[in-house]
């Protein structure tokens, strides 16, 4: 099969913003506890972090990591997690039923977030809180000194403010599940009050109001406006959340996932910048797709697990290589749309449907997917170029005209680099795939790295965690105005070019 990508330097989706490698640290099963946090563990550092898990987590290269939900944000009282530690209760946590420590909380999480590269962005409980508890948080996380909250910070010992710049208004408040759960109506009127608040505060923050729990959502639509439409004039940002999964195991649909991220990310734009007509608004509302992965192998045994433990091994999926096709597919889907999408979370980072798992005392290791996101947060940096792809296509059950290839091209000006990310989902068939790269001069290939695999199921795991791993030599030729490239039946590409 032949596909053929073109790529014209003046045509620009536009900058890509590096929040869209963003990731996700919930307090939930061992995300926390014995993920990132193990004070008894051999690599542990001065203040309990697994000082193993912050190189992987390095590794990723993720500019912000979403806290502290989720769900259980929506129960949280974030005073129980500062101060002296033999003080903090232990609570019956009732979003994921089980026993919240308090060991860690925005105190500790910031200071691992330093120490990860990273930078923290904060949801506030407005399940059964409201905006003054957001406001005495902000106060806080960000006042300087000399009032309440903020020297309360400075007594537990932290005399400088730690400057969070982008806070969530609550978490999938549409969802049943969520603990105190609101119509559209409802929600738009506390978050717009909520954000009005926060802004006095520190009009230097940035604030996402929740959009629809999924593309699935019965009131998906009539939501983001009605939300909107109350908080136009005081966010930046709409969220939107979605997890895809195989539990039909259809894998010719199941990688073709990403048509349905670009058309609920195009909906989503489409209701955005309705509002914004009927507001006669200047101002343009971004995308925040602050969850998104692969979630379903865990849903049969988080169903038998029994409550009230703490960190059990919850939503601990075992991600195989077809995952990992879709999660790059997935992320160039972002990539096409970084016009609009300003911040995405993959959802989430340590043990908890992660790219990264640990061994309570033991080893920690990459899960497939891990290699796709790698490899995008480090290459995919710069300008994305519009992708002018032609390729053949399939039908799947549900959808009509998937091409085989999904592509684009992403330019690093100050590295002088440009990086071709590029998944074959044809399980059948290579595709010779020729790039057009008539508009650059001198170009170089540094490499062409490829993850593939014969066995669509095969994982990674704690015995065997190098069963899935890229290699480097793909093999792509460079003419005088072209490169054709081989993109092997079914394989993850990063083809790198020096300009
Ligand atoms: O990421 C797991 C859960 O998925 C989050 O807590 C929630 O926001 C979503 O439903």
């Amino acid at each position: 099969m032949k596909a053929k990508l073109i790529i014209n330097k003046d045509f620009t989706v536009g900058k890509i913003d590096n929040r869209i490698y963003g990731s996700f640290i919930e307090h939930l099963g061992r995300a926390i506890y014995n993920g990132i946090y193990e004070p008894a563990h051999p690599t542990a550092d001065d203040m309990g972090f697994r000082e193993d898990v912050l190189e992987m987590v390095k590794q990723l290269n993720v500019p912000i990591v979403r806290y502290p939900g989720g769900n259980f944000v929506s129960g949280y009282n974030w005073e129980d997690g500062v101060g002296p530690k033999e003080k903090r209760p232990r609570r019956a946590e009732l979003a994921w039923h089980v026993i919240e420590t308090n060991e860690v909380g925005i105190d500790e999480f910031q200071e691992w977030a330093k120490r990860a590269n990273t930078e923290v962005m904060q949801a506030v409980n407005l399940g059964t809180r409201g905006p003054e508890e957001a406001r005495n948080l902000l106060e806080y996380c960000n006042f300087p000194k000399g009032t309440y909250y903020s020297d309360l910070r400075r007594s537990h010992g932290f005399e400088e403010p730690f400057d969070i710049k982008v806070w969530c208004l609550g978490n999938e408040m549409d969802g049943s599940w969520q603990i105190g759960a609101k119509t559209a109506e409802e929600y738009g009127r506390l978050a717009c009050e909520t954000a009005k608040i926060m802004k006095e505060l520190d009009p230097s923050i940035e604030l996402v109001a929740c959009g629809s729990s999924s593309l699935f959502m019965p009131t998906f639509g009539k939501w983001e406006a009605t939300v909107l439409e109350y908080t136009y004039d005081y966010v930046d940002y709409i969220s939107l959340h979605n997890y895809y999964g195989n539990p039909e195991n259809d894998t010719k649909t199941y990688l073709a996932s990403s048509v349905d991220m670009d058309n609920f990310i195009k909906s989503v734009i489409v209701i955005c910048d309705y509002v914004k007509a009927v507001k006669h608004s200047d101002k343009t509302i971004n995308l925040s797709f602050d969850e998104w992965n692969i979630w379903f192998h865990s849903n049969e045994a988080d169903r038998r697990l029994e409550r009230w433990q703490t960190a059990p091994h919850q939503l601990e999926d075992v991600y195989n290589f077809e995952d990992a096709l879709v999660v790059g597919c997935l992320l160039i889907t972002l990539l096409k749309n970084c016009d609009r999408v300003k911040m995405a979370c993959l959802a989430q980072l340590v043990n908890v449907i992660a790219p990264i798992m640990t061994e309570n005392g033991g080893n920690v290791w990459a899960q497939t997917i891990f290699y796709p996101f790698m490899h995008a947060s480090n290459y995919g940096r710069g300008v994305a170029f519009i992708p002018v792809v032609f390729s053949e296509k399939y039908d799947t059950k549900r959808l009509k005209d998937v091409p085989y290839i999904e592509t684009i091209a992403v330019m690093n000006e100050e590295k002088k680099e440009l990086t071709v990310f590029a998944v074959n989902r044809s399980l059948e068939e290579n595709i010779d795939f020729e790039i057009d790269l008539r508009d650059f001069n001198k170009v170089e290939l540094i490499e062409h790295i490829v993850l593939e695999n014969d066995d669509m199921k095969a994982t990674n795991t704690v015995d065997n965690p190098n069963n899935v791993v890229p290699h480097n030599k793909g093999i792509t030729k460079i003419n005088s105005a072209s490169a054709v490239a081989t993109l092997n039946k079914h394989s993850w590409n990063v083809i790198r070019f020096q300009i």
